[in-house]
């Protein structure tokens, strides 16, 4: 008889994962509130930490454009959480019992599995990353005449609607753009607004409501499970269909689980499916929510399924891969039963909760409260005295990297576009993003940055703006080349060897 070792080790970690959903944290003696790893480190990639002239030169050589340097010129890099997670044991494990073939490969049915037991879907479409699901909804509901009412936009989310015609309208609550706030659901929906929108489209063109968990560009904020369950009742009697984007599921989950009134004593699982039964469907970007790559769609209606089903071997490949490898189709698995495991979820909130808190403390302009993608820096506060024509936010994330070696993203008008006029369309806010790949730093790592981010701090004045050199004329943060404007970047040098004598 031939024993399935992979099923009795997927049942084995599902076992696992339903005894240690609990609220558990550990107490210092100290007093102090720290967050401590719940797993130990196995695999090590070797860092480099160039000294600060070399830095100032890869800066040079990378336009003043985080996304241009090389790897090996950056220490810390915390540009996103997006494929640059740690895997556990388990997955890596389960990649070598991979099943290959073209059609109906094993490892499908067992992540299909996975996405029943842990989201409550029954139809699922994979495809090989997040933006192709996106692709694939909005090519099939969305077209010229209708609106796509959301929380907030996703760079790429907004363009894939908006190239199919439709429009999207951001019904955001007055606490989202509040950088410095204590409201714990600043990922939640304007109701009034959401009402509006239906008087003035018509419920018939609203393409579909589009919730994004763990809300990124504002900063990696939750919704609550009350404003969802409101909007779900609203989308019902107008019978319009309510997508969620899952890829922010896991903090968006931890963060009901600890600071939604009701929630503490619930089960994870149990959280999960409620806050997809109020959905109808549902995507996701594997390079977060799993710690892996890839991605889907899930719904429990056949009618949505089958609008979408066929498009699948079109652009992404057949129905039992979609675009992934089946290494990364069992990673997948595993790693989505680890989002019902309270010590995965929690870790990366806990690290951010660390480092925002460590710094607002200091008076340093961070939002708050902490989310759950990275600690962003209000750059427009940092550095009042840069005018938003002169790109607070890159700037800052080029006088990061040059003081530190740290890699953030600036998500502020570099990130914009220009309007017809060719003049810049200011963001609402200028932020740098420090994101936190899941267990990937350390507190030592994290205290690092928080010692670089002080004395750049205090050391702000010396910071100027940016110019473009290079501007493409779409999605012009990828490749786009800027330069200081007077001679900051030589000051901030000499300041930084004054102070730090000859440390890295
Ligand atoms: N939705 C959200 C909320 C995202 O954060 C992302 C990607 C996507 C969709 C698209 O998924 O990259 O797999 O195609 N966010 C990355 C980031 C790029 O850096 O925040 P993808």
């Amino acid at each position: 008889m031939q024993v399935r070792f992979d099923l009795i080790f997927l049942t084995q970690l599902e076992l696992l994962m339903e005894n240690i959903d609990q609220l558990k944290t550990v107490k210092f003696y100290s007093g102090v509130e720290t967050p401590l790893e719940m797993h130990k480190v196995r695999v090590v990639q070797k860092l480099n930490l160039l000294p600060i002239e070399q830095r100032r030169e890869s800066i040079y050589g990378a336009g003043f454009n985080t996304f241009l340097l090389q790897n090996k010129d950056v220490y810390l890099d915390m540009l996103t959480d997006s494929g640059t997670n740690a895997m556990s044991d388990n997955q890596v494990a389960a990649m070598s019992v991979a099943d290959d073939s073209y059609a109906g490969s094993a490892s499908y049915t067992k992540l299909e599995k996975a996405i029943l037991d842990v989201f409550n879907q029954k139809y699922y479409l994979p495809v090989h990353q997040g933006r192709a699901a996106e692709h694939i909804i909005a090519k099939t509901f969305c077209r010229p005449g209708t609106v796509v009412p959301m929380n907030y936009h996703f760079t790429t989310t907004k363009a894939h609607i908006e190239m199919c015609g439709s429009v999207v309208e951001e019904i955001y609550t007055d606490e989202a753009l509040k950088s410095k706030s204590d409201f714990p659901f600043k990922g939640n929906m304007d109701i009034n607004k959401l009402k509006g929108i239906i008087e003035k489209w018509g419920a018939e063109n609203v393409a579909y409501i589009r919730f994004e968990a763990g809300t990124n560009l504002i900063g990696g904020q939750p919704f609550s499970m009350a404003n969802l369950r409101e909007v779900s009742a609203i989308a019902k009697e107008h019978n319009i269909m309510v997508l969620m984007d899952i890829s922010l599921i896991n903090e968006n989950l931890y963060f009901i689980k600890v600071r939604e009134e009701g929630y503490q004593d619930k089960p994870l699982k149990a959280i999960l499916h409620e806050m997809l039964s109020f959905t109808d469907f549902s995507y996701f970007s594997g390079r977060k929510v799993s710690c892996t790559r890839g991605g889907g769609i899930c719904t429990n209606n056949h009618d949505i399924y089958m609008k979408m089903r066929d498009w699948v071997p079109l652009f992404e490949g057949f129905l039992t891969y979609g675009g992934m490898s089946v290494r990364e189709i069992e990673a997948m698995a595993v790693g989505l039963y680890e989002t019902l495991d309270f010590n995965v979820i929690s870790h990366s909130p806990s690290f951010i909760k660390y480092l925002v808190e460590a710094l607002d403390s200091k008076g340093i302009p961070v939002v708050t409260p902490s989310g759950g993608l990275g600690c962003h820096l209000n750059a427009g506060e940092f550095i009042s005295h840069v005018p938003q024509t002169q790109y607070p936010a890159g700037a800052l994330a080029a006088a990061l990297y040059i003081a530190s070696g740290i890699r953030g993203m600036e998500r502020g008008t570099i990130s914009s576009v220009r309007d017809a006029d060719g003049n810049d369309v200011l963001s609402d806010i200028e932020l740098l993003r420090l994101a936190f790949p899941r267990r990937v730093f350390t507190l030592s790592q994290v205290k690092y940055a928080e010692d670089r981010i002080q004395w750049l701090y205090d050391n702000r004045q010396l910071i100027g703006g940016l110019e473009w050199v290079e501007e493409p004329p779409v999605l012009r943060f990828f490749v786009g080349k800027l330069k200081p404007i007077g001679d900051w970047v030589e000051k901030l040098v000499a300041k930084f060897r004054e102070d730090f004598g000859d440390s890295l």
